[in-house]
């Protein structure tokens, strides 16, 4: 799975950059905005795609060493090309579901953003990332849960998706980062407007630059169709504008 996963990534990583990156930027910004007070050492990114949390980051801890880990190499790729010019941030390629244990107990703060929700053991991931931090170090994580609006994009794609990925890890989310040795601050439900052109528009983003990418390696063309004539069929005509919720889990070690 993580091979599909990594070659759907390397191929939707321009895309990505040029339609979701700006949509999401409020809520890597809410991410990096949780961390405030941390103690010295590395701040790690699962996750990080083409990393757009490095900005914010630098500028919030000017200085430190920031790594981002990502299992797609395309990702990883564009992601430093996006950091060339920032002295101690790099990105890797890596799998962030179980971080290596060199990064045990060392980590002023890991933020995580948008990834979560694609790893199959999820709570193991966030059990690691704990893990990864020192002693007063800062977990901030913004994924999509299952609940993410009654009414969008989003939701229709969710309704008409036949595959959808498991879920029922969602509410064990505080107890694994609590048993993991961190005590959760906050549990947020964050949520800012998105805008798309139009349906067309969106499908086409999401099944060639977005989540559903992997999906169309593994079900071929026929299945991306019918999704697309059902997406299409039922959607509003014109601009669709939504509100979406992600979830955002802070604690300290
Ligand atoms: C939706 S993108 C989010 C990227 C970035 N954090 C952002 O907010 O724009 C999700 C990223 O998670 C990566 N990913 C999924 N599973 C992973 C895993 N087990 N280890 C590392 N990266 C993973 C994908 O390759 C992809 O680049």
């Amino acid at each position: 799975m993580n091979e599909v996963l990594a070659r759907a990534w390397d191929e939707a990583a321009d895309g990505y950059e040029a339609y979701f990156v700006p949509r999401f930027a409020p809520w890597v910004a809410a991410a990096v905005a949780a961390v405030d007070e941390v103690p010295a050492g590395p701040v790690l990114v699962p996750c990080c795609g083409t990393f757009p949390e490095a900005d914010p980051l630098v500028a919030r801890f000017p200085g430190r060493e920031v790594v981002g880990i990502d299992l797609s190499a395309g990702m990883v790729r564009r992601a430093n090309a996006r950091v060339s010019g920032m002295p101690g941030v790099r990105a890797v390629v890596g799998d962030a579901a179980a971080l290596d244990p060199g990064w045990e107990g060392r980590c002023a703060a890991v933020v995580s953003v948008f990834g979560l929700q694609q790893i199959p053991d999820a709570l193991g991931a966030v059990r690691s990332w704990v893990g990864a931090l020192a002693p007063g170090g800062r977990l901030s994580v913004v994924y999509w849960p299952e609940d993410t609006e009654e009414d969008g994009p989003f939701a229709l794609m969710r309704s008409i998706l036949p595959v959808r990925s498991e879920r029922s890890w969602e509410p064990g989310l505080l107890d694994a980062v609590a048993s993991a040795g961190a005590t959760v601050i906050r549990d947020e439900h964050p949520a800012f407007p998105m805008e798309h052109a139009d349906a067309e528009t969106f499908f086409h983003a999401f099944s060639c630059s977005g989540p559903m990418r992997a999906s169309a390696l593994v079900h071929g063309e026929e299945f991306v169709a019918r999704v697309r004539a059902d997406f299409l069929r039922a959607a509003p005509s014109g601009r669709w504008t939504h509100t979406p919720r992600a979830r955002l889990v802070t604690a300290v070690r």
